[in-house]
């Protein structure tokens, strides 16, 4: 097998985008598109991997550092195509020898199957140079056009711009995915010129330069919804919906069951265990890990969380950050929990707020409870043991603990540690006006 390096064109400011933030750091399925692309492009395991950024992406260089440390970042000043993008990871490529695969920051989907077809067809011809991505969309808009040879290579791409309407009329586009032997590029890259209707360098027209050079370049034929690109808001909430629809066909697959799939949102960075079982409406984010059994009932939201195999959560549940639910754990409609652990077999069945906590095997948390955790200033932890029973509409005033064993009375405010086994409560005495009602209401209603 040859070596494998790969160039990712991530320079773009994504203008359309109409945001701050640069496009290829918009998220799908919770990941940035760039972060996408890095992954699929490292499952081919190329020995090299440089990142095209422009100039003032700090947050972007930061990306590619996180999903590819081994990898180089190089920035391109000015803005002057694709040709001109390629040409500034050059330095990084030196020495190297093998297949050189283009790809774009901003098309997320492209598979890993895609990536390998292609490479592999131009290993297994040597008597080509390029091999690059075509597809035929139903609105070929302003791709660039493929001027085909009768038997089957490509001649030529022309960019639309460039092209005259019988050209614009070519069936054929060309999706911006290349791969190109290292030796052909460095020969060819220097000879790119900026003549043209943009002005800029093309790395399209080095087709179209090896074709004179004697060389061939093969089309490899694509599904075109892999290689859809996003160039603004609408585009990227299309693509939302075809990545939704490949997770969750992804974790059917991987033996969770999601009882209504389209409603289900995943993220690409959540994980599950076997038989898992996902409700209507429920939104798995980020950084999710759901063990086996593991029930997720309806309208509830998780993020950066992680539930222990057979747990049960919702309806109505919201896990935030550091939320860790235990094995066989319950948390029921209305609980939040946020950087907190509910070891095995602990409950926390109706509307309560758990958060900086930790609560032992086994315990009890009534409705109501909330952990007061924030002061106006700090935060502050709470600690129930194992075996603890919390009565309903409790106010644990941390820092605070409740020793293991322990059980406190509905309605109380705790503010000082419970010891184990101890019997807290605070509320005020009940008194009765014994038969005042009567005079209470006649008082009123005269
Ligand atoms: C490019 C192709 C076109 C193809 C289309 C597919 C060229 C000249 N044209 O056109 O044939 O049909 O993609 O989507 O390659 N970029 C840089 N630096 C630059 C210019 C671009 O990093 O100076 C990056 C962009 O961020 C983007 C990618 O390269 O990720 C493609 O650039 P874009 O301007 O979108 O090219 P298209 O005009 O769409
Ligand atoms: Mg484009």
């Amino acid at each position: 097998m040859s070596s494998l390096a790969t160039v990712i064109l991530a320079a773009g400011e994504g203008t359309r985008m109409k945001s701050a933030l640069p496009k290829v750091l918009h998220k799908l399925g919770g990941v940035p598109m760039l972060a996408h692309v890095l992954r699929t492009a490292k499952t081919l395991g190329p020995e090299r991997i440089v990142t095209v950024i422009g100039p003032g992406m700090d947050a972007v260089a930061a990306c590619a550092k996180q999903e590819a440390p081994e990898g180089h970042i190089v920035t391109q000043q000015t803005r002057e195509g694709t040709g001109h993008a390629v040409r500034q990871a050059v330095p990084h490529l030196e020495g190297f020898s093998g297949i050189v695969l283009v790809l774009y920051g901003d098309t997320p989907l492209l598979s890993e199957a895609t990536l390998r077809t292609l490479t592999q067809r131009l290993e297994k011809n040597p008597a080509a140079d390029i091999a690059l991505l075509a597809m035929k969309p139903e609105n070929p808009g302003e791709y660039g056009r493929l001027l085909i040879h009768a038997e089957g290579t490509v001649k030529r791409i022309i960019e639309y711009r460039d092209a005259d309407e019988e050209q614009r009329a070519l069936p054929w586009c060309n999706s911006g995915v290349m791969a190109i032997r290292s030796e052909t590029l460095f020969t060819l890259l220097p000879e790119l010129t900026n003549q043209n209707a943009k002005k800029e360098y093309y790395l399209t027209d080095l087709v179209g330069l090896a074709t004179s050079l004697g060389k061939t370049t093969l089309a490899v034929d694509a599904d075109a919804t892999e290689l859809l690109g996003v160039n603004s808001r609408a585009e990227l909430a299309a693509l939302e919906t075809h990545i939704q629809q490949r997770l969750r066909l992804q974790w059917l697959e991987n033996g969770a069951m999601l009882l209504a799939p389209d409603t289900v949102f995943l993220s690409a960075s959540a994980t599950h265990g076997r038989d898992v079982l996902i409700h209507p409406f429920a939104v798995i984010g980020e950084n999710v890990h759901l063990g086996d059994n593991v029930e997720i009932k309806s309208y509830s939201h998780l993020e950066n969380c992680r539930v222990e195999k057979g747990g049960i959560v919702g309806p109505y549940a919201r896990l935030r950050p550091g939320a860790h639910v235990g094995e066989n754990a319950h948390v029921g409609n209305f609980v939040e929990i946020k950087n907190a652990t509910l070891a095995k077999g602990a409950k926390a069945n109706h509307l309560t707020y758990i958060g900086d906590a930790v609560v032992g095997e086994g315990s009890n948390i009534g409705a109501g409870t909330i952990t007061c955790n924030y002061d106006g200033v700090s935060k502050h932890k709470t600690e129930i043991g194992a075996n603890v029973f919390i009565g309903s509409d409790t106010c644990l005033v941390a820092p605070v603990s409740v020793g293991d064993g322990a059980i406190v009375g509905a309605g109380s405010v705790i503010t000082e540690n419970v010891p184990p086994n101890a019997i807290a409560v605070t509320r005020a005495k009940q008194e009765h006006g014994e038969g005042k009602a009567e005079g209470y209401w006649k008082k009123r209603r005269k």
